[in-house]
């Protein structure tokens, strides 16, 4: 008889973030386009990074990370020393994406990619100046508004 393979989890807190961020930055330092950035450019500190993104996402999903920095400046100065093209944001998106669906699945999960999707447009335009042609306000949905009207409401938040 055929059996249905079991469904996977939704993201629930913290042990399911550092999963997905443990995971997500074990393709990014495989990635022959990435890694390099990582590794060679910016001659990132693992051990410093990876709890700043465990603190980064289960801010962005949970609000309780105590995450405070900085992500458009900590790209901005990578523009000086590489290239930040939309090819680069494209295959982030991917192998972030395929990590978020080949361990979870869910509305957490569903979240999780559509956040990640708009800011990594943001920071692509913002970082190299220019306008990212597939951001039409007019085409944003009832939850990205609603959530784009939370982010301006928090306190210290930047632009
Ligand atoms: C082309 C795609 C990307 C590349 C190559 C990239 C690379 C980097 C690098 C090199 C750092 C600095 C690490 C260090 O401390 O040495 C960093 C930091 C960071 N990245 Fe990215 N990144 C990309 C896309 C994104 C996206 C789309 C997001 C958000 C969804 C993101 C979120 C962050 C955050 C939150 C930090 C920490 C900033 C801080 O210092 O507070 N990155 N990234």
């Amino acid at each position: 008889m055929p059996t249905t393979p079991p469904s996977k989890p939704d993201i629930r807190g913290r042990i399911e973030i550092e999963q997905l961020v443990n995971a997500f930055y074990e393709r990014v330092r495989r990635d022959e386009i990435l890694a390099p950035i990582f590794d060679e450019v910016a001659e990132t500190d693992w051990v410093n990074h990876l709890p700043k993104m465990y603190a980064f996402w289960e801010t962005v999903l949970f609000r309780t990370g105590n995450y405070c920095g900085n992500p458009l400046a900590a790209h901005a100065r990578l523009v000086a020393l590489t290239d930040m093209g939309r090819d680069k944001f494209d295959r982030w998106l991917t192998l972030f994406t395929t990590t978020v669906d080949e361990h979870f699945s869910g509305e957490r999960a569903e979240h999780i990619k559509s956040c990640a999707t708009d800011m990594a447009n943001v920071i692509y335009s913002r970082i190299n100046q220019v306008p990212d042609p597939r951001f039409d306000p007019a085409n944003l949905s009832e939850e990205q508004r609603e959530r784009y009207s939370r982010y301006r409401e928090t306190p210290g938040a930047s632009s």
